[in-house]
């Protein structure tokens, strides 16, 4: 049996995924430290993730160092990465954890990056192999569902790429890890949401002290 096409992600209150755009290359280089786009970028993501920084399972996928936090959002985390048999993303996701990821990048399955850049297939230790897709996310998607077989498959993000596949009517489900913080600015989401076509239903809600997930099922109007 075919897998489910899910995203999961972590949004803050007022409902962005990521802070306002700044060179990758800047937030990863040490000149980039002192600049204060890059410092408000980082406080910021820091802000947005800082439920999930001190995981157990997270530290240990992320080569982060042993032990950590467990519980109801490490077995959350936990279950996301287990149910994932391949990963959908987006070519700025992509740069950013190019620079950032360790060598044995995350994710132990094939990624399919959607993007206008040619380039060759990329092995890492570990059972990444990120495969670069020029023809559209649903050629992304074809490709990433027969590497997943009866796993889901993840649209991993980042804003832009999930909203693509929301819009075609291709996510069956997706997750939300609801932050409590404030962005005002930054990647919002579900911006260009094609409210017409998009119906919601509700079918988990649970939190931590730290963070409120819901779940949603998507389906056509
Ligand atoms: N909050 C979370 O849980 C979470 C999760 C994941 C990511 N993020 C964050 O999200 C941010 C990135 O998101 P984003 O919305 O800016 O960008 P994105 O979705 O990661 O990438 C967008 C880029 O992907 C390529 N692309 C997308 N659709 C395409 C198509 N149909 N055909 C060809 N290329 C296509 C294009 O790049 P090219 O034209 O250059 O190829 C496009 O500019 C990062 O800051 C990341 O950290 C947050």
């Amino acid at each position: 049996m075919a897998g489910k096409v899910f995203f999961s992600v972590s949004m803050s209150l007022d409902g962005f995924v990521a802070p306002e755009a700044v060179p990758v290359e800047d937030v990863f280089s040490p000149e980039g430290q002192s600049d204060p786009r890059v410092q408000r970028w980082m406080a910021k993501w820091s802000e947005l993730q800082a439920w999930v920084f001190p995981l157990r399972f997270f530290r240990e996928n992320l080569k982060l160092g042993e032990g950590g936090e467990e519980g109801l959002d490490n077995d959350i985390v936990r279950a996301t990465y287990e149910r994932t048999g391949a990963s959908v993303m987006g070519k700025r996701m992509f740069d950013g954890g190019e620079l950032a990821w360790p060598e044995e990048a995350p994710f132990h399955t094939p990624v399919f990056v959607v993007t206008h850049e040619k380039r060759d297939p990329w092995e890492r230790p570990g059972g990444t192999t990120f495969h670069f897709v020029n023809d559209g996310i649903e050629a992304a998607l074809d490709q990433a569902r027969e590497a997943a077989g009866e796993r889901d498959v993840r649209i991993a993000g980042g804003g832009e790429t999930i909203l693509e596949y929301v819009n075609a009517g291709l996510i069956d489900e997706f997750t939300i890890a609801l932050s409590p913080v404030l962005f005002g600015t930054g990647v919002r989401l579900f911006e260009g949401i094609d409210a017409s076509r998009v119906a919601l239903e509700q079918i988990h809600a649970e939190h931590s002290p730290k963070v409120t997930h819901l779940t949603y099922s998507v389906r056509q109007r």
